[in-house]
């Protein structure tokens, strides 16, 4: 290992049965950094992040986190990660303050329980039972839970589906309050803003392999070599054309234009934004 990562994983590979989730994923994550599994539902990001967590083994490939390896399940590795499942599994009957109280008591350092939940908006919910609360949130007690260890890496899988906006942007003020604090955060979602808000590289994943790795603001441009070129015809319709070679296409459409006598109006030759790289990569073929 060349660079002191927080994350290193070469060439992974899981099959549940017949089913391969995972075909060979490459990607390191560098201590401090917000790093992004960006994929649809069943591209392969939650099985990779609980092949990370300890939760499965992996069928092939090398894992590194924090320098051990997450499948011997060492406690030295537990106490220095803090863990978002996707599906969360607090016991209905704890309250909010309690259900932090407890976990606190098996860290060495822990974070201090009101500082949390005053972290993750939950004021005034302290003293609530867990099945009591509404999804968003139940998912905000989960990322107070995962961080009363105070991790120096964190796992967040799908951190704020069916949050309401304003859950979504507290959320996404606590995963910046993170890297602040210089935490590893490695977070999978289906939800490109979020990617793009919070994360400072993003690994689009489908059909088990990544598609596409880079900054967000890279991927827009860098990701596709492919322009788009609109203009409005004679008819005042609206016309697209896609091309890897807009320098012939455009010698082609204005050279017919002017042959005609016509003028292309509304003429526009644009990138893709990171939106339209995302949904090309993700379609189905
Ligand atoms: N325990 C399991 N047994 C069998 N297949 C599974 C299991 N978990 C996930 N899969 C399959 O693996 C693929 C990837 O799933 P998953 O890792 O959950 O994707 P994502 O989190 O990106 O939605 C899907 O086809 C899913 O149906
Ligand atoms: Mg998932």
């Amino acid at each position: 290992m060349t660079r002191d990562r927080a994350i290193e994983v070469r060439d992974l590979h899981k099959a549940y049965g017949p089913v391969e989730a995972v075909r060979g994923i490459s990607f390191g994550v560098d201590r401090g950094e917000v790093y992004g599994l960006l994929g649809p539902n069943g591209a392969g990001k939650t099985t990779t992040v609980e092949i990370l967590e300890g939760y499965r083994e992996r069928t092939g490939g090398t894992v590194s986190v924090l320098g051990f390896d997450p499948e011997e399940r060492p406690r030295a590795l537990r106490e220095r990660v803090g863990i978002v499942l996707q599906q969360t599994g607090i016991y209905r009957h704890i309250a909010v303050r309690e259900a932090l109280v407890h976990f606190a008591a098996m860290y060495p350092r822990p974070r201090d329980p009101d500082e949390l939940i005053a972290l993750v908006g939950l004021e005034g919910k302290e003293d609530a039972r867990a099945k009591t609360l509404s999804g968003g949130q139940l998912r905000r007690l989960d990322l107070a839970l995962a961080l009363v260890g105070d991790p120096e890496l964190v796992f967040l899988d799908e951190p704020t589906t069916g949050f309401d906006p304003a859950a979504r942007r507290t959320a996404w003020e606590t995963v910046r309050s993170l890297r602040a604090l210089g935490k590893t955060v490695l977070l999978t979602t289906h939800y490109l803003e979020e990617a793009q808000a919070l994360a400072d590289r993003v690994a689009i994943v489908k059909g088990g392999r990544i598609v596409v790795e880079g900054a967000p603001r890279d991927l827009g441009v860098g990701a596709s070599t492919r322009v788009r070129v609109t203009y409005r015809n004679a008819l005042g319709e609206q016309v697209e054309h896609i091309t890897d070679d807009p320098t012939r296409l455009l010698h082609e459409l204005t050279a017919e234009a002017i042959e005609r006598g016509e003028a292309l109006d509304d003429l526009a030759v644009n990138r893709p934004t990171l939106e339209e790289v995302y949904l090309e990569l993700t379609a189905d073929a």
